[in-house]
């Protein structure tokens, strides 16, 4: 009756009753136990583990698209027997649930069965593509930026992704870097706000399927790269270092944030990834931090590069012993780590610390009840790219958009207005996209020119300039008869999308030369324009405001820019934005910053500039601040009021100020609280933000606003060994609607 084996089937029979017995032996083991504490599986799972097992947790590869060069490491072994060997603990770059679940199923065959994690640059969205980062902060939403942070997160583990490399919490003066459209802007306490928002979206309790890991990147300072080179040279003070670029991460690392990215720039000399000091002293040490630290793409192995390590045991080394732990693509610390602890040069206590942090977050993350836990076709199917996540986009996008000039009140629009539409980026869907856009489709995304038709037909499109920003008599005469027969023109400049990114960095932010001579020729027109530029970082539009009516930033947006741009430009949204970064009037100002220290000899309006702190072919002052962005609706500001003009550092201090919406709109408002602190032992800011309120008010509506400031929290600031130190003196508070407009009231901290 049974049918006959042939010796093939024998075989198959015996390896799968071994497999099964041996997963069946493993299910039985403590690691396995869900009901004991994850601190005893992962002593126990560490007690069985050999030393190149230890190393093999340690080892992250790239197992699809590149982002980064190719590894400088070949390998002797192919990826899937590494799998199946235990020599990998992650893999990035390996999307959508088939991939993945294909290589946990190698990984699942090794001898101890320790499931992957899967990594992935999810940084402003999986598919539904969000507003890049720096745009995404403009909104000053705290609850939105986390809600979107939410969707990214609950999609991209739909696509079988545990874990991603986000949120960046580089502060940056220099739009030249292009890295800027994926951080916070340049300031330091609104940045760690929005930094803990974006971690508590990702993550949640890390406890469902539709959460996963944050990355607090890169660790840091590494906004700071030299003449905003990517890859370049960092020089900071440490005073600097911690109160202008350590409290973002550190907010961020406070949120919860599982893990954390060495940068690839040197600090102090020494490269970050092999810097005992950030990583050991302050981030371990400092910060308790309790998740475990994952090399940036090739950075242990840059270590030789850069002058640091010898060869590649000594970089394993350097970097192992600073505290880094997983190695991203150099390969040195899988192949040199077993050798290490054979010689003695490290000792086994710290490789399982380090090893033991990564098996934590994956026990955390269930994997080891269910490895496939965020295998499901079918929620891949639909749970990704829903129109309920393409409306969260679009609320983010409209928010996003800045107001920077709105004469005679143009806008909004009007749909009886016949609209010459020109710009070349206005239609091109491939330039809409930056390169951090994850599994985003360009053919989805909604361009401007779809987004305006769905309020008014009469709409004439032209190109005006060639994708490489030039243009020629040909473009501005076909843009300029479009502009005669119409009421209003609406003119797309900027750059592309494509423009923005790591090893994205620029010399020239201005507009092109091309899209200029357009500007003008259509302003010769008499009609009025619009302008909309996009760009993901702050561009020269030091010539483009004379000759517009109107300009919106409307920056990278993702994938509903142009229904955003469409409802802002026809006011079903009133655009209340805010810039989180300074905008230059030149490139030669660049640094240019609204929270700088006060110069020995300052610039004073109206006084004698000679012997000053100045340019002599420039002014000191942006073209637009810190904090600034126009509405359809007009604000006005009462009188501040504080609590007190003398606190003591128990007695907290409030200030209240009422708005009132003057115009005929409702708006939102962003509310700004600064300060300044006259006479520290480390000389402060001139001004920088310590609170907010993002306001809704209808029109004729009015509110009142209070901020609390609490000594020890807002006043204090760090010395040069990240010690708080709450100084008495003189203290200024100033409200108002940006870093440069506003009122302000003097109090003493005794
Ligand atoms: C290098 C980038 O600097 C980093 O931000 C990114 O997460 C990794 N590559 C992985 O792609």
């Amino acid at each position: 009756m049974y049918p006959k084996l042939t010796i093939n089937k024998i075989a198959v029979v015996v390896i799968l009753t071994s497999l099964c017995s041996s997963l069946f032996a493993q299910q039985k083991l403590p690691y396995h136990n869900k009901n004991l504490p994850i601190a005893t599986r992962v002593k126990d799972l560490l007690s069985r583990m050999t030393v190149q097992e230890k190393a093999g947790q340690l080892n992250q590869l790239n197992g699809g698209a590149f982002t980064g060069p190719a590894s400088q490491n070949t390998d002797q072994l192919n990826k899937t027997q590494q799998l199946k060997d235990g020599r990998v603990g992650s893999l990035l770059n390996v999307i959508g649930v088939a991939d993945t679940r294909q290589a946990q199923q190698q990984a699942m065959q090794s001898r101890l069965g320790i499931p992957l994690l899967f990594g992935y640059d999810v940084i402003h969205g999986y598919k539904t593509i969000f507003p890049v980062p720096l745009a995404e902060a403009c909104t000053w939403d705290v609850k939105g930026i986390e809600s979107n942070s939410q969707v990214a997160a609950a999609e991209a583990a739909a696509g079988g992704i545990h874990w991603t490399f986000a949120p960046m919490c580089d502060i940056t003066n220099d739009p030249r870097w292009g890295r800027i459209m994926e951080g916070v802007g340049e300031d330091t306490y609104y940045g760690g706000v929005i930094s803990a928002a974006r971690v508590r979206g990702l993550q949640g309790n890390l406890t469902t399927n539709k959460n996963i890991m944050a990355c607090v990147k890169h660790f840091a300072a590494y906004g700071l790269v030299e003449a905003g080179k990517e890859y370049n040279f960092v020089d900071v003070g440490r005073t600097q270092l911690w109160n202008k670029y350590l409290p973002v991460y550190k907010a961020a690392v406070d949120a919860g944030a599982a893990t954390v990215m060495n940068s690839f720039n040197l600090l102090d000399g020494v490269p970050a990834s092999a810097n005992k000091y950030l990583v050991n002293d302050v981030l371990k040490n400092q910060w308790k931090f309790k998740g475990f630290v994952v090399s940036d793409w090739g950075s242990f192995y840059e270590t030789i590069t850069h002058g640091y390590a010898a060869d590649s045991a000594d970089a394993a080394l350097k970097c192992f012993a600073a505290g880094s732990m997983m190695d991203m693509e150099s390969k040195v610390t899988v192949n040199y780590l077993p050798s290490l602890v054979a010689s003695g040069k490290v000792k086994i206590s710290e490789v399982d610390d380090a090893v033991g942090r990564i098996l934590t977050q994956k026990f955390r993350l269930g994997l080891f009840e269910n490895p496939y836990k965020y295998q499901d076709e079918q929620r891949e199917k639909s749970e990704i790219f829903t129109p309920e996540n393409r409306a969260i986009a679009l609320q983010a996008a409209q928010k996003s958009i800045v107001l920077l000039k709105n004469e005679n009140n143009i806008l909004p629009l009007k749909t009886t207005q016949k609209v010459a539409l020109i710009g070349y980026y206005a239609k091109s869907k491939n330039d809409m996209f930056d390169f951090w856009v994850a599994q985003g489709d360009t053919t989805q995304a909604v361009s401007v020119l779809d987004g305006l038709k769905k309020y008014n037909d009469n709409i004439t499109y032209t190109d005006g300039y060639l994708p490489n920003n030039t243009t020629n008599a040909e473009l501005i005469q076909q843009a300029v008869i479009n502009a005669q027969t119409a009421d209003v023109v609406i003119l797309n400049i900027g750059i592309s999308g494509k423009q923005a990114g790591e090893d994205r960095a620029l010399t020239n932010l201005n507009i092109s030369d091309g899209q200029l001579q357009l500007l003008q020729a259509l302003q010769a027109t008499g009609k009025p324009i619009i302008v909309l530029v996009s760009s993901a970082r702050p561009l020269i539009l030091t010539k483009v405001v004379p000759l517009a009516s109107a300009i919106l930033q409307t920056w990278i947006l993702g994938t509903e820019h142009g229904n955003a741009v469409a409802n802002t430009l026809y006011g079903s949204s009133n655009p209340s934005g805010k810039t989180v970064i300074t905008f230059p009037r030149s490139i030669g100002q660049i640094p240019l910053y609204y929270n700088h220290t006060n110069s020995g000899r300052p610039l004073i309006p109206g006084t004698d500039p000679t012997w000053h702190n100045r340019y002599i072919d420039e002014v000191n002052e942006p073209l637009y601040p810190f904090g600034y962005g126009l509405s359809y609706t007009t604000y006005t500001y009462s009188k501040p009021t504080i609590s007190a003009i003398s606190i003591t550092p128990n007695q907290n201090l409030t200030v209240t100020v009422k708005i009132t919406n003057t115009g005929t709109v409702a708006g939102n408002e962003v509310v700004q609280l600064y300060i300044r602190d006259y006479t520290a032992s480390i000389v402060r800011p001139i001004i920088e933000l310590k609170a907010f309120d993002n306001i809704y008010l209808k029109a004729g509506e009015s509110k009142v606003v209070s901020f609390t400031l609490v000594p020890k929290r807002d006043l204090s600031f760090y010395d040069a060994t990240g010690k708080p130190v709450l100084e008495p003196g003189k203290f200024s508070v100033y409200v108002g609607a940006n870093s440069a407009n506003n009122q302000q009231l003097d109090f003493m901290l005794k």
